[in-house]
């Protein structure tokens, strides 16, 4: 099998970490995880940006030398990676020996083979993006990231004739259509390939600037940053002979947001061409987070940290609802609201639920125990079916980088499976005694919420495994995860293994800033606060779901009202809940409602009571109702909703 190797951007340490870059992270991460999941033999990279003026400059801010500074901040970005557990195989800096020394040798070798060339140039240069614009690129006169003036820079300097593989590489581009994916952005490359791009300044005068690596063949000049940067991706695999290398990069991918697409696509497939090496595979493109239609960045001073939400909701659902809530390659808002709304819908309705009530009835119906199962129905087969139909879309999917879609596809069979208990009604096969089929259907739901939480182990990977514990894996996550093969097929769920007794994967959550969680976001930061609940596991003996499952609440609306003779609390009431006739229905509201007040509204009912006479009238159901203060007031649903609308 072809190992896979993955890199994200490595980071400019001139700010601390913010949502944009843990988003890119946790992406790598996830897909890490899932290549290792279908068996592969992986690498991850990440790491630190270190050279460059912007950098200088962060220090002289803070009164530091360059390397001081530098240190801290790649530290923070290392920290912050294992703190929403990210699990790197290497993270490079390029202030290291390691790397420097190899990018000396990368320029020499383009320098020996005739591909720079010493020149004058002038143009608008960008400190902020560190490198110059043509007219035509600035937006009103202005770098269009930074929203400030350029500077017009005129120099001496080197040249790297990337004019000469701009044609190699547009060919190479459509004869590759995945080269650059998703495809709007290979489009734009291919619109920037239209125009002409010339030769890159690939070097700044020593006077200007020293922090940065020195030329190979002129002590008077550093690399420009983005020379030295883009090798990162080779220095760290021990670029030209190492083990890594060989392994890993015939099989590169790498892993940017939009804002670097430009030298991603062009100017580092040009400077391989130009070393003779071979093209990474692709390059992974996403857009931009938003705060309030703008995009998140250091420079707009308009970040999110993502320590604070990952700390109030957990990492598990942080991660969750990063890969959901992005459309790969499209932009995204960001809210608190957002990803509340997101876990109580996912993870707390479909997902919590699930798990709570089907080992609550594996309690109930075979001592917690996964029971053999009996011969496959129809309804049975059905179920394995659309499983498989849901996860191959999901390894489809997220193989491909459409997370968001990968999970929705993952939650079609969540809600299969909670449709499926509807449907097959477990809890009257058990007052049936049709033992059998009770097993089918149990081992089928037990069978499927495995396919579920071995799925979700790329996206929360605590949370998975105390999904797996839950269900009796118990071996560590190490072991399985090598096992992903086996995992993978279905009816592998041992019988009379051992589930646990109950479960309250993701309590529904309230809207809170971490400051109202009690946990004041400076003071996580400093670590004076618990760090990372991973979704709390409660045990406690609660209302099993299927017991609120067994009520049946519907909608109705009130046609007919009469008083009941002789009983002065009382009213006859006509509902119709959707069916032939109206419901009959004796309700206690007399005094607190007219007959007028209730033809036409639409009230909640509990349509499956057994009928009983009050007063000689049929009642069969009951009328939902609340004592207030200013008398009793009747539930109903907040907007009309068709007649016999079940209620859940
Ligand atoms: N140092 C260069 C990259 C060199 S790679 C050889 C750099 N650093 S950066 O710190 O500015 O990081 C840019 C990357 O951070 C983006 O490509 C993306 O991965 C991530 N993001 C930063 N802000 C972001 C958003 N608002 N939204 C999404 N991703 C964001 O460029």
């Amino acid at each position: 099998m072809k190992p896979f190797f993955l890199s994200t951007p490595i980071y400019y340490v001139n700010a601390d970490p913010h949502l944009g870059h843990a988003y890119t992270t946790t992406v790598a991460d996830a897909m890490i995880r899932f290549q290792k999941l279908m068996g592969k033999r992986t690498f991850f990279l990440t790491g630190t940006d270190e050279h460059g003026d912007k950098i200088v400059r962060a220090a002289q801010h803070r009164h530091t030398a360059p390397q001081d500074y530098v240190d801290v901040i790649s530290a923070r970005f290392q920290t912050l990676w294992k703190e929403l557990g990210v699990d790197f195989d290497d993270f490079i800096r390029t202030t290291e020996a390691r790397h420097v020394s190899r990018v000396q040798q990368f320029l020499q070798l383009v320098f020996d083979r005739g591909d720079i060339y010493h020149g004058e140039y002038g143009g608008y240069y960008c400190f902020g993006c560190e490198r110059f614009y043509t007219e035509k690129e600035l937006k009103e006169g202005l770098c269009p990231d930074h929203l400030q003036a350029p500077e017009f820079i005129k120099e001496k300097n080197y040249f790297f004739r990337m004019s000469k593989y701009l044609e190699p590489l547009r060919k190479h581009i459509e004869a590759n259509p995945e080269f650059i994916r998703p495809e709007r952005y290979r489009n734009e490359v291919l619109g920037l390939l239209r125009e002409d791009l010339g030769d890159l300044c690939i070097s700044r005068p020593k006077s200007r600037l020293s922090w940065g690596i020195e030329l190979p063949f002129d002590r008077n000049y550093v690399t420009y940053v983005w020379f030295d940067a883009l090798l990162n991706y080779v220095t760290a695999l021990e670029w030209p002979d190492g083990e890594r290398f060989r392994t890993f990069w015939p099989e590169a991918q790498h892993l940017v947001a939009k804002d670097i697409l430009k030298p991603h696509a062009i100017f580092w497939p040009c400077m391989l061409l130009s070393a003779g090496l071979p093209l990474y595979r692709h390059l992974n493109v996403h857009g931009y987070w938003l705060v309030q239609d703008t995009k998140m960045s250091k420079s707009l001073g308009n970040v999110v940290d993502p320590l604070d939400f990952a700390r109030t909701y957990g990492r598990g659902a942080f991660r969750y609802f990063l890969l959901r809530e992005m459309q790969f390659g499209h932009d995204a808002s960001v809210s608190e609201d957002a990803l509340v709304n997101r876990f109580n819908a996912d993870l707390a309705n479909d997902l919590g639920n699930l798990f709570s009530r089907v080992l609550s009835m594996t309690r109930k119906y075979f001592d917690g125990r996964v029971p053999e199962p009996g011969p496959i129905r129809v309804e049975d087969e059905e179920v394995h079916v659309l499983a498989a139909e849901c996860l191959e879309n999901y390894q489809e999917l997220f193989g491909r980088f459409q997370f968001s879609m990968a999970l929705e596809a993952l939650w079609t069979l969540v809600r299969i499976l909670n449709k499926y208990v509807d449907a097959s009604q477990p809890w009257a096969l058990f007052k049936q005694k049709r033992q059998e089929e009770l097993g089918t259907v149990m081992y089928t739901l037990l069978e499927g919420m495995r396919k579920v939480a071995v799925h979700l182990w790329p996206v929360m990977p605590e949370e998975s495994e105390a999904m797996l514990a839950q269900l009796g894996e118990e071996r560590p996550a190490q072991q399985w995860r090598h096992l992903a093969d086996e995992l993978l097929h279905w009816g592998l769920l041992e019988p009379q293994t051992k589930v646990a007794a109950a479960s309250n994967l993701f309590p529904r959550v309230e809207l809170k800033t971490p400051e109202a969680a009690g946990v004041p976001a400076a003071a996580a930061r400093q670590g004076k606060a618990e760090a990372f609940p991973v979704t709390s596991f409660h045990t406690a003996e609660l209302l099993d779901f299927e017991d609120f499952q067994r009520l049946d609440l519907r909608v109705g609306t009130v046609i007919s009202a009469q008083p009941v003779q002789g009983a002065d609390k009382l009213l006859h009431l006509g509902i119709d809940l959707g069916e032939d006739q109206a419901r009959s229905i004796v309700a206690g509201i007399a005094q607190h409602w007219s007959v007028d007040a209730l033809i036409g509204r639409q009230v909640v009912v509990v349509a499956n009571l057994k009928p009983r006479k009050l007063r000689g009238v049929t009642s069969q159901g009951m009328v939902l109702a609340v004592h207030a203060p200013e008398g009793l007031q009747l539930l109903g649903p907040s907007k009309q909703v068709p007649p016999g609308s079940r209620v859940s």
